[in-house]
């Protein structure tokens, strides 16, 4: 190779990396559009709070509604699903995580720790309220209410039983059942977000 064409060898992977750095630069401009475009508008925000009335949910029955597009369960859960739930040994749990917006990292999934707070000073009865997303945590499909092997949801897309705190019991769900934040705001309204 002479002198002339390791020259133009060089020259040639000078201009190969500079178009390289080229291209990424415009890629990055390319990108950061879009990263903008994904910062929720401001009617999306308006949205993400949003009051639930909860006067006619028997206990024992669940409302579902629909929060910053996905679907939230909120049941009223009876004396028998509470016990349930309370029965159960932290350490039969695959997840061992509160998976609740409202606490701290770290918090255990105690059902205590998965279930609503009463509106302050109202009577009722203690861990009656679960609100939870209803999302599977496995591949998102809709998990089924009053279902499975433990009284709670059961998603059927492939077979994760949850029990009546929401908690993973059995199947390919890694965690439990996320609780979003919630708070009751007056004795039947329960305030998401
Ligand atoms: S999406 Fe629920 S078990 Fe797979």
């Amino acid at each position: 190779m002479s002198h002339a064409d390791d020259h133009a060898g060089t020259r040639r992977d000078f201009l190969y990396y500079a178009t390289g750095a080229a291209g990424l630069v415009v890629t990055g401009a390319a990108v950061w559009p879009l990263v903008n475009q994904m910062n929720p508008s401001a009617d999306v925000q308006a949205l993400a709070s949003i009051d639930v009335d909860v006067s006619g949910v028997e206990p024992g029955t669940q409302l579902t509604v629909k929060w910053l597009g996905k679907p939230v369960f909120i049941r009223r859960r009876t004396p028998e699903e509470i016990e349930e739930a309370r029965g159960v040994e932290l350490s039969e749990l695959p997840d061992p995580g509160a998976e609740n917006a409202n606490l701290e990292d770290g918090a255990d999934a105690s059902d205590a720790n998965r279930a609503l707070a009463p509106f302050e000073g109202e009577e009722g009865a203690e861990g009656e309220w679960l609100v939870m997303i209803g999302v599977c945590t496995h591949l998102g499909c809709v998990p089924l209410g009053d279902a499975g092997d433990f009284g709670g949801w059961f998603c059927p897309c492939h077979g994760s039983h949850y029990d009546t705190a929401g908690r993973i019991r059995r199947g390919p769900a890694p965690t439990n059942l996320p609780v979003p934040v919630a708070q009751f705001t007056d004795p039947t309204t329960i305030k998401l977000g």
